[in-house]
């Protein structure tokens, strides 16, 4: 097995599926397997003919049930700060990538799992996925900025509820609280995170593109800024001809064939 075995790279079209690989330790993320990810998400996201990520664990027991807790477990204060630096370094790859990226979350996702899904644009789960920042058992916090995105995703109390008793929870509670978009029995999770794939890469990629960055810098500002930044980038699109082949193909009543340019 080599290191980029330990993420797993499959393309259907224009859809690729990066498959963390590293079963017996329920894909636990260790330097190795954040570097092979590192790897995988910036050939994605140089390669102008993939349009659309998911993103799942293998096996059928985790997708990612954390940051490799024995590689953690000697390390002091200058180990763990360039731990958090990397992890959060490649979890901003997904973050800023101009494709969408899906998490089929197929199993655990705890700790640093939970983080890579809550970087993902999209969390569909298998109904046997169970979620959770269980790091303060651990004499720990989240480290791969959980406190931040859950906080910001589900609400201050929620998101202290969840990282300060570290309880691992179902998917359903996952998606009632809004951090999973849909559940799916597990052998059809793929399937489906396969099928939104493809969907959304029909759509105009430019314009896709602009979406996830404005939804998520948006988060970050005052309404009236990010509304601003909104009407830029609406604007924007205008400059592309993937814009008027939208428009066109709707008045001509045919399907729009999109180039992201
Ligand atoms: N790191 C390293 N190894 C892990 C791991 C992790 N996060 N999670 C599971 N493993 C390993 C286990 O050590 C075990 O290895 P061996 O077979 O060699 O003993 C193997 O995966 C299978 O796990 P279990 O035998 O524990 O399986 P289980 O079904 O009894 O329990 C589980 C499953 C509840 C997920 C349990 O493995 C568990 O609690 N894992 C740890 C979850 C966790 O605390 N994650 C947060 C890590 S800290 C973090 O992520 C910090 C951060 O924010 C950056």
């Amino acid at each position: 097995m080599t290191q980029d075995d330990l993420v797993l790279h499959a393309r259907d079209g224009a859809v690729v599926t990066l498959t963390v690989n590293r079963p017996k330790a329920l894909n636990a993320l260790n330097f190795d397997v954040l570097h092979a990810l590192g790897r995988r998400l910036d050939e994605v996201a140089a390669d102008s003919e993939v349009r659309a990520v998911v993103l799942t664990g293998s096996g059928d027991r985790a997708f990612v049930a954390g940051a490799d807790i024995a590689a953690m477990q000697t390390m002091g204060y200058l180990d763990a700060l360039a731990f958090a630096q990397l992890g959060n370094g490649i979890l901003t790859k997904i973050e800023q990538m101009r494709k969408p990226v899906i998490a089929a979350v197929n199993g655990f996702a705890l700790g640093g799992g939970c983080e890579l899904a809550l970087v993902c644009d999209v969390i569909l789960a298998s109904t046997k996925a169970k979620f959770g920042l269980p790091e303060v058992s651990l004499g720990v916090i989240p480290g791969f900025g959980g406190t931040q995105r859950l906080a910001r995703l589900i609400g201050r109390n929620a998101a202290k509820h969840w990282v300060m008793t570290g309880d691992v929870y179902s998917a359903e509670e996952a998606q009632r609280i809004g951090l999973v978009y849909h559940l799916h029995e597990p052998g059809d999770l793929m399937d489906a995170a396969l099928s939104t794939a493809r969907k959304m890469a029909m759509r105009g990629p430019f314009a896709l593109a602009e979406a996830k960055h404005i939804i998520n810098r948006g988060l970050q500002l005052p309404l009236s800024a990010a509304i601003e930044l909104e009407a830029a980038a609406f604007a924007r699109c205008f400059l592309t001809a993937d814009q008027r082949e939208g428009m066109t193909a709707f008045l001509e009543k045919r399907p729009a064939v999109f180039t992201g340019h």
